[in-house]
């Protein structure tokens, strides 16, 4: 439902659905992404590789897919890839090894940073109503600069509640402008086209649009 109200909010401003494979090379999953082989941000996504061959693994974010629609698309480009990913993620037995995350991407001529905060706000009030967003410096490999996108705590508004952590913000998205790496990887001309990219995980915004507070009750 919450995949499909997401799917719904893009579409009205001209998004689409892309969507990939969950078993991914290592060049969709990593290379293009401007992670090289010995890049040490492969660490912060614990990967299940394929034991017969580790060129190939269970894709940990649906950027891949991103990658995959550039190199057969020129922009301009909006699209959504939602789907299942997988984190090798053994802290305790009943930890969860598989999620769901719906990524954005969208390229062409003098896409801004202004562009991907206005997005995100549009985003953030049709889905949780009137809300403010604040973004914080971040690093990801693939976008720079990078931002984590919070909004304001909808259940207390600031008072402080155990959804914020008594901060007032939770944290919703991982975005930032498309690296010309990237670009240059799936055949778009950094020169002449820009773009922004997000993604953020369904089951946590399913957790803070509808107050549930373990995670275990998807399972
Ligand atoms: N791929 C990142 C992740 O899985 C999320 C992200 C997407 C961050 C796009 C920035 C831009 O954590």
């Amino acid at each position: 439902i919450v995949k499909n109200r997401i799917i719904d909010i893009f579409s009205r401003i001209g998004f689409s659905v892309s969507e990939g494979p969950e078993i991914e090379d290592d060049w969709h999953n990593f290379t293009a992404l401007n992670l090289p082989e010995y890049h040490p941000a492969r660490d912060m996504q614990d990967t299940f590789f394929l034991e017969k061959n580790p060129d190939w693994m269970l894709r940990t974010h649906t950027s891949s897919v991103q990658i995959r629609h550039m190199e057969q698309n020129q922009p301009p480009i909006r699209i959504l890839s939602p789907g299942r990913v997988y984190r090798n993620e053994a802290i305790s037995a009943r930890s969860h090894c598989f999620f769901h995350q719906i990524e954005g991407l969208y390229i062409d001529k003098n896409v801004s940073f202004a562009d991907l905060k206005q997005v995100i706000q549009y985003f953030t009030t049709e889905l949780f109503g009137k809300s403010e967003i604040r973004l914080r410096p971040s690093y990801f490999p693939f976008t720079e600069p990078s931002a984590e996108i919070d909004i304001s705590c909808f259940i207390c508004h600031g008072a402080g509640c155990n959804i914020c952590k008594h901060t007032g913000w939770v944290e919703i998205a991982g975005s930032g402008m498309v690296h010309p790496n990237v670009l240059r990887n799936s055949g778009v001309d950094p020169e002449e086209f820009t773009g922004f990219a997000f993604g953020m995980g369904i089951e946590r915004v399913t957790m803070l649009r509808y107050g549930i507070d373990d995670l275990r009750l998807f399972s």
